[in-house]
């Protein structure tokens, strides 16, 4: 009993595909991260791997081991910057790290001198994410050093567009020429990066990919658009459906108050179902404002504030068993909603909706 998460696979990959398509058959590092934006990060990356895909990236070590320890094989790069501990568990499970301070490479030339060996690096560079990044005029510098430090093994170059989802792309073209100058600087140096990525999911649908010779996707492969302002002219299919069992039925007259605050009331006689899904569980508490569920094929009422555990929902003239299943948010078809619809509702974002789906919540895998 509780709320399920319905993962399916076959989706996921099909996704996969489209972005490929989309971006000409580059690469495509699948960002698999807090825990696979909540659908199982082992289970994706497993996943897609069995499909074709060979980078992967999270955010910690921790998830860079969990997926070693699954069984993945390709490579893994390490968004989170550097921390000289987890030098020697890099090597071990051979994680990519992410260069992104100018005083993280004096770290590694010293450990690798030390220690005859040094993870190899993506060197991050700021374009005005204004995050993790070397500031890009200090990239030539960088550049030099690692062309006199071949023992820190830099593969990559990348960056982080912070509005390639938005409507006006003017800013991320200006991203876009900062990183193409860094490219020229590392030409005129003579230094070779073998693997060049920039796009995130906006970029992919939004800009073409000139001057990289891979992307590094995550929202998209789930099938939810990053933002209401990029044309949705993928037909990616979302991956997940989120579904909770109804575990009490109640009659009750017209004018009763349901739930904290008791800002729902009944406006005739009705039922109401508990469902076994709450906002630890990862539906969005201010989607009771204005939120349905599918059951049967029809929309109910969310009725009343979402508690920490449980919901409510006016089932009206309708008659429910305890035991079945209403359906939280799905794939869009027959008024089913989908996750971007409940981000817009609630002046959210489908990162933090579907990151919301907690470890309570059962995953079942499809394929
Ligand atoms: C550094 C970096 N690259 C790529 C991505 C993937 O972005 P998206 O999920 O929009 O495709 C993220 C996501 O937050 C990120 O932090």
């Amino acid at each position: 009993m509780g709320p399920k998460a319905i993962i399916h696979l076959d989706r996921l990959k099909s996704n996969y595909d489209l972005i490929k398509e989309k971006v000409n058959n580059l690469p495509i590092i699948s960002v698999v991260k807090a825990n696979g934006y909540g659908h199982g990060g082992v289970a994706c990356a497993k996943a897609l791997e069995t499909h074709g895909c060979r980078f992967f990236a999270v955010f910690s070590i921790e998830e860079g081991i969990e997926l070693r320890k699954a069984g993945i094989q390709s490579d893994i790069l390490i968004f989170s910057r550097i921390d000289a501990n987890s030098l020697p568990e890099a090597i071990l499970h051979k994680l990519t790290l992410n260069l992104c301070h100018e005083a993280d490479l004096p770290l590694l030339i010293k450990y690798a001198e030390e220690n005859g060996g040094c993870p190899t690096v993506h060197l991050k560079v700021d374009t005005g994410m204004t995050r993790l990044g070397i500031d890009i005029h200090n990239t030539e510098n960088i550049i030099h050093q690692l062309k006199e430090h071949p023992e820190v093994p830099c593969e990559g170059i990348y960056s982080h567009f912070a509005t390639a989802d938005e409507g006006d792309l003017s800013f991320a073209h200006a991203q876009e020429s900062k990183f193409k100058s860094v490219i020229k600087i590392a030409e005129n140096i003579g230094f070779t990066f073998k693997y060049i990525h920039f796009s995130n999911s906006g970029a992919v649908i939004n800009l073409n990919q000139s001057v990289t010779n891979m992307v590094r996707v995550g929202m998209s492969l789930y099938g939810a658009f990053p933002s209401q302002e990029v044309p949705m002219d993928i037909p990616i299919q979302p991956v997940l459906e989120f579904k909770a069992p109804i575990v009490n039925i109640r009659k009750v007259p017209a004018g009763t108050p349901v739930s904290y605050g008791g800002v729902f009331t009944t406006e005739s006689e009705s039922t109401i179902g508990v469902i076994q899904c709450g906002f630890a569980d990862g539906i969005p508490r201010p989607w009771y404002q204005n939120g349905h569920v599918m059951f049967k094929g029809k929309k109910y009422k969310i009725a009343g504030r979402i508690c920490m555990d449980q919901f409510m929902v006016d089932f009206e003239g309708q008659e429910p068993h305890v035991g079945e299943e209403v359906l939280i948010m799905g794939d869009g078809s027959d008024g089913c909603v989908r996750m971007e619809e409940i981000a817009r509702s609630i002046n959210s974002t489908p990162y933090v909706i579907s990151t919301g789906i907690s470890g309570r919540t059962r995953r079942i895998y499809q394929d």
